[in-house]
């Protein structure tokens, strides 16, 4: 069974970006697959403190819920990532999370160690909400979300993307956000 992992970045509870990821995850089981997904906001996730710690082993020294998610990416087919667009780029829970993951990055480029694909491979989908209508926060959050997929040894994602979304509910006012979100689970998981 293909394992699939979601992590929800927005501080709003049931605002734009869980409403959007709510959507794809719908998507996802649709094909039989199911979803953890990971509250990020809720989540003990100290930022990375650039100690050192992870350069010869790969593993970070700090001990919280980071642990956790370290096990579930290692052994996800498909990761979806999903965040607000705060000051143009990524919301502060969604980074801190990405940054923690510096430890992979040793892993597969100073240790030479990629995170073995399954027999699924390894796939993503960015979902991204923004109040504005500037695609400047896009092409910010997009470039440091690729970082982050290619960092943890996901080759390819898709990106979903929508802009002039602001107050809580209003991606529900969309033509075709939530549609358009619960084909990409469907396909994500396929
Ligand atoms: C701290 C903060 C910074 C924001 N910065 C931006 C921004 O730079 N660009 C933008 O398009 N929207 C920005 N917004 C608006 C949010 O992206 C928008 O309200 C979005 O719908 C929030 O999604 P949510 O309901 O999932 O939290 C910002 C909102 C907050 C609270």
């Amino acid at each position: 069974m293909m394992k699939v992992i979601a992590f929800s970045g927005s501080p709003r509870k049931d605002g734009n970006t869980d409403l959007l990821l709510r959507e794809a995850v719908k998507g996802v089981e649709s094909t039989g697959a199911s979803v953890k997904i990971f509250g990020l906001n809720l989540m003990d996730i100290k930022p990375c403190q650039n100690c050192g710690g992870c350069d010869k082993t790969g593993e970070c020294i700090i001990k919280d819920d980071m642990e956790e998610i370290y096990r579930e990416i290692r052994t996800a087919d498909r990761i979806i990532l999903a965040s607000p667009i705060f000051f143009f780029s990524l919301s502060a829970q969604t980074k801190a999370m990405i940054d923690r993951c510096q430890s992979f990055w040793c892993e597969k480029y100073l240790l030479r160690r990629p995170i073995i694909e399954g027999e699924y491979g390894r796939k993503g989908l960015l979902l991204l909400v923004g109040g504005m209508k500037k695609e400047i926060g896009i092409q910010c959050a997009e470039a440091t979300a690729k970082a982050f997929f290619r960092t943890i040894s996901v080759p390819e994602h898709r990106t979903l993307s929508y802009l002039g979304v602001d107050a809580k509910g209003a991606i529900l006012e969309h033509p075709s956000a939530l549609k358009e979100a619960f084909e990409a689970g469907e396909k994500l998981a396929l």
